[in-house]
């Protein structure tokens, strides 16, 4: 199953705590803004209601006064009055941008202290934020042209509507610039706990990467004996030391298998050696009885191993060879002695005895589950066919012939040239070479005839080595 690619741990770790650091900061700066907001509010409204008060009370005294001395109507008195509340006013103002404003009924101005605006914007002004019914009205947006906050309450006395007004922005200035500076504060606190967060994970992963990359060298060199080595003693550690104790496991279990397979290797050895043994004795068996000697036998495997190998067939093949050739001749053990061992003249009838010893040799070996034996069966079939198709059981012609039994042919009949039988002398080794060459395309096959002269060295370095007889006659006879 294939792992489905995720992000990295650092990226995962910052994709969720990011969120949770600058939504908390956030959702605080919100609150906080708008407890703010309404402290600020609050404060103002109660300044303003202040002043509001102080110059009703004022008006009041003022006006209380005329009444008392029945001075209501003189007009002297009244003018008198209205300069002395817009001088009061005056003395209310504390900054810049605050603004107090009488009109009367008609709105037309009576008094205006502190700001001053074109009548057509002030007209709207007031007209849009006339107190109804005697209540007294908040201002909070344009008045007069820009964003104020106030009071407008009536003067009944005068018939005065009164407004006390500031900017918006001289009591909310700081509160947004307060908002401006927490905003910055959350993109930095989210860049830097970012950077922090990075760096600690960077930190955290070297001791896991370390494990990684140990254990990345020991499973990919097989090197079970090799061990992670616990950086810390943590969760990493844990696993560096649970990884030990697997390479422990996989350690002894490799041992285990290699001492297995040594074991298997060794008895294998042992096997091919019996069985080497055994066709050996096989082999010396058909010897026995047979004129020819059983040095015949062991040099025909070796001539014959010497020619698959020129062929380019496998190591295994040329040594299947070296085993199977000699058994050619098995067969013959199933052959009466007194036309086995007659030195000449057979009779047709005798011959045809004789060459049974090919079918009882496949017979004997070809169901036998060892592939030696198996192929030994097919060369004793094979090795009296001719290139030519004169030969015999099945008068096989060229390549029909199995190419094991065109080896086995040549080299026997070169072997039994070379060598001395109880009823003819050896030839020297050139005049039995120069035989096979001569019988070539007859009896053999002109491919191997090629590849035996090309080895001729080789074969003589067999003929000499294990000829039947070390003594000098044999040596001569190779060296002449
Ligand atoms: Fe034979
Ligand atoms: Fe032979």
């Amino acid at each position: 199953m294939e792992n489905k690619r995720v992000l990295g741990l650092s990226t995962r770790l910052l994709l969720f705590i990011i969120p949770i650091i600058a939504g908390s900061l956030l959702v605080s700066g919100i609150l906080t803004g708008l407890y703010a907001e309404r402290g600020v509010k609050k404060a103002m409204s109660r300044l303003t209601v202040y002043k509001a008060e102080d110059l009703t009370r004022h008006v009041s005294s003022q006006w209380n006064l005329l009444l008392e001395n029945e001075l209501q109507d003189d007009m002297a008195y009244l003018e008198s009055l209205k300069r002395s509340i817009s001088s009061y006013s005056i003395t209310m103002l504390r900054e810049d941008g605050e603004w107090i404003l009488a009109v009367d009924e008609d709105l037309n101005i009576i008094f205006s202290v502190g700001a001053s605006v074109a009548d057509e914007l002030l007209r709207e002004s007031v007209l849009n934020n006339r107190p109804i019914n005697s209540e007294d009205i908040w201002i909070d947006g344009k008045f007069g042209g820009k964003e104020r906050f106030g009071y407008g309450f009536n003067l009944p006395a005068l018939g005065w509507t009164v407004y006390i007004t500031n900017l918006r922005r001289s009591f909310f200035d700081d509160l947004s610039y307060i908002r401006l500076n927490y905003t910055i504060m959350v993109i930095l606190t989210a860049i830097i706990s970012s950077l922090f967060i990075l760096l600690y994970v960077r930190r955290s992963m070297r001791p896991l990467k370390t494990v990684i990359n140990d254990m990345q060298g020991i499973v990919l060199n097989r090197d079970f004996g090799k061990r992670v080595s616990p950086v810390q003693n943590d969760e990493v550690g844990e696993l560096a030391r649970k990884f030990n104790l697997m390479s422990d496991y996989l350690e002894r279990a490799m041992n285990r298998l290699i001492h297995i397979a040594h074991s298997q290797a060794e008895a294998r050895i042992e096997i091919r050696n019996r069985e080497r043994e055994t066709l050996d004795v096989l082999s010396r068996v058909s010897d026995h009885k047979d004129p020819e000697t059983a040095r015949h036998t062991s040099r025909v495997g070796m001539y014959a191993s010497v020619l698959s190998e020129l062929r380019g067939d496998s190591l295994e093949e040329a040594d299947l060879m070296r085993w199977a050739v000699p058994l050619h001749d098995i067969g013959k053990v199933g052959i009466p002695d007194v036309i086995l061992l007659k030195e000449k003249g057979l009779t047709a009838k005798e011959r045809a005895v004789m060459e049974t010893h090919v079918s009882i040799g496949y017979e004997v070996l070809k169901d036998s589950a060892s592939s030696i034996l198996r192929a030994g069966a097919d060369i004793a079939l094979s090795h009296h066919e001719k290139w030519n198709g004169s030969g015999y059981p099945g008068g096989l012609k060229g390549k029909d012939i199995p190419v094991r039994g065109r080896i086995t042919g040549l080299v026997d009949v070169f072997d039994a040239l070379a060598t001395a039988r109880p009823y003819k002398k050896a030839w020297n080794f050139e005049r039995s070479v120069e035989w096979i060459q001569e019988r070539s395309g007859i009896d053999f096959d002109p491919e191997i005839v090629e590849l035996f002269l090309n080895g001729k060295e080789r074969m003589r370095t067999i003929y000499i080595e294990y000829g039947d007889d070390s003594s000098e006659s044999v040596r001569e006879s190779a060296l002449s």
